[in-house]
């Protein structure tokens, strides 16, 4: 228990380091928060302008849940590393540093997934992709490759994933409250523009 608890403590601490925030202010890009979305994540520092700060910040967001899963898996086995990434997604989402309001969970929740069980983080990636090939929306295709996970969990396995990734998912469609109320009215706006 001990260890568990070691390990959900920094793999929150390692989630909740905001990348997007740290690279946009490291770079003179302006304050995140008062740009678009407001969010931190890449889809919100892609709208500074700088394509390699957003690639920057997706690598970094990403990397941070799936360096806590593969840490915790090496010290203490599949379970502690599950653990772990959700812990980290936590992390991103109500960071200690930022009085708890973090981002939407996007990339954490695809580098968490890809360390866990890749195929599964494969196919979301690939469902992100191709949903933002046919909307040329970030929002919409985060909830349609966030709803996906489960999905793929429950057809190629690992089932034993299948818990966290409904939990991953309801906690991005909370977050994305605002952008489905967008979505919803038709003014959530497209990449690139
Ligand atoms: O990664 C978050 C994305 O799905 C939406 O971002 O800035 O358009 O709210 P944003």
């Amino acid at each position: 228990p001990l260890v568990l608890t070691m390990i959900a403590l920094a793999s929150y601490l390692l989630g909740s380091v905001p990348f997007g925030l740290v690279i946009t202010r490291l770079l003179g890009l302006g304050d995140l928060r008062a740009i678009g979305s407001g969010n931190i994540g890449a889809t919100n520092v892609l709208r500074t302008g700088n394509k390699a700060a957003a690639a920057a910040t997706l690598l970094l967001d990403a990397g941070k849940g799936a360096i806590a899963v593969l840490i915790a898996r090496t010290i203490a086995g599949e379970d502690a590393a599950q653990l772990a990434g959700f812990a980290a997604f936590l992390g991103h989402l109500y960071p200690i540093w930022l009085g708890f309001k973090g981002g939407k969970g996007v990339a954490t929740f695809l580098g968490t997934l890809l360390a866990l069980a890749w195929p599964i983080g494969l196919l979301c990636c690939a469902t992100w992709l191709v949903t933002v090939a046919l909307t040329r929306i970030s929002s919409a295709s985060a909830l349609v490759a966030s709803a996906s996970a489960a999905l793929w969990c429950w057809i190629i396995g690992p089932q034993s994933l299948i818990i966290l990734a409904l939990a991953l998912t309801a906690l991005v469609w909370l977050r994305h409250a605002s952008n489905i109320k967008r979505l919803l009215a038709g003014n959530e706006p497209r990449v690139g523009k």
